[in-house]
């Protein structure tokens, strides 16, 4: 396999390493702003070379950002080259476009690095969804988030601090705020969903609320009631009703959750036949991903394409209700106790409590008593 690698930051540079070490992928290319110079590949600030270099068959995209990464995979696809990539906001961005085109072009496309850094999720959930309806997906898949929340908790740190050194690890996008406002988990989980339930979920119809307004005294609250707060997704197909959400959950100290340390993920698929599977492991970071970056390559090797055939659009419904911890000016006729300055809702829906906190954008909210440990 010859490669045009686009992308010399944290991901790129750690697949140009893994790589070295293998005579069946070599990087002919390398596409990036820096002034490098490699002994083994060109580096140049023109992709057009790539796009007109025929002995490269391969693109793999290590920029992140959705401009100009969608413009080169998707020249790359048009010119029948195949793609990698660890770019989610891409692939959930241009779902619609990028996989119908890919597959129109008999191109192969993978995109595993993009969930779950460097586990192996998107990989098992293909093999997961050819023998059995997916029921649910979701789970911690943001490591900056999980190492801020983790400070917290265990190490008692204030969140910038945790912020920070999350920042300084290599863990958080380059916008900081997409971690932590729960847009990077957004785009995972919608990703995952599609993949599992053979759909392309309606992402405006999809909420998420982050961590970037929790306090020490948020944590302490949940620490007195023996809970540990986790920023979880969930997508779920029952009956044919879709629905998905972004927003922090309070796990019991013994629920696997809760046990999470550092930059760590815990991904979790419950099928008809297999149950529940939970996948775990480093969520972000140079090696991890790019680990699963030079996987995808040797599938693709192995004849392997995208995870699952493009489906249909479809609708969300978040009707489905569950009490909250909240911190702001929620409705008194939907308070069931006090916790501190915050309160316990009566159980109140997904959808309701989304629409809380857009006109309550300084409010802190996590659900609890989710049952996400029951299935
Ligand atoms: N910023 C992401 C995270 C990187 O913290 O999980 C991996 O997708």
């Amino acid at each position: 396999m010859k490669v045009g690698l686009l992308g010399f930051g944290v991901v790129g540079r750690g697949f140009y390493d893994i790589v070295a070490t293998r005579d069946d992928i070599a990087v002919a290319k390398v596409v990036c702003l820096e002034d490098i110079s490699l002994p083994d590949a060109e580096v140049t600030r023109d992709f057009q070379s790539v796009l007109a270099d025929d002995s490269i068959d391969t693109v793999v995209e290590a920029m992140g950002g959705l401009h100009p990464a969608y413009e080169f995979v998707r020249a790359a696809i048009e010119a029948g080259k195949n793609v990698v990539t660890s770019n989610k906001a891409l692939v959930c961005t241009f779902y619609d476009e990028l996989i119908p085109l890919a597959q129109a072009k008999g191109v192969k496309f993978r995109c595993t690095a993009a969930v779950g850094g460097g586990i192996c999720w998107l990989s098992e959930l293909e093999r997961a969804r050819r023998v059995q309806k997916i029921l649910r997906v979701g789970g911690i898949m943001n490591g900056t988030c999980n190492y801020i929340l983790d400070s917290m908790t265990r190490l008692g740190l204030g969140y910038d601090e945790a912020l920070k050194q999350a920042q300084a690890l290599g863990y958080a996008e380059a916008n900081p705020t997409t971690d932590v406002d729960g847009i990077d988990t957004w785009h995972k989980v919608i990703l995952s969903s599609n993949i599992a339930f053979g759909v392309s979920l309606d992402a405006a119809q999809v909420p998420a609320a982050g961590i970037r307004n929790i306090t020490a005294e948020d944590v302490e609250q949940f620490k007195a009631h023996g809970y540990v707060c986790k920023l979880v997704s969930t997508g779920i197909c029952k009956d044919g009703v879709y629905s998905a959400y972004v927003q922090p959950t309070l796990f019991e100290t013994c629920e696997p959750e809760a046990t999470i340390p550092t930059n760590y993920n815990l991904i979790t698929l419950v099928g008809e036949h297999s149950g529940r599977q939970s996948f775990y492991g480093q969520g972000a970071g140079r090696y991890p991903t790019a680990y699963n970056v030079v996987q995808d390559c040797v599938d693709l090797l192995s004849g392997k394409s995208f995870y699952a055939p493009y489906g249909a659009k479809v609708t969300i419904d978040n009707s489905a209700a569950m009490c909250y911890y909240i911190r702001g000016n929620f409705p008194a006729d939907k308070v069931a106790e006090r916790w501190g300055n915050a309160v316990i809702t009566t159980p109140v829906s997904v959808e309701f409590v989304h629409a809380w906190l857009k006109e309550n954008p300084d409010a802190f909210i996590a659900a609890l008593n989710t049952g996400w440990n029951e299935a």
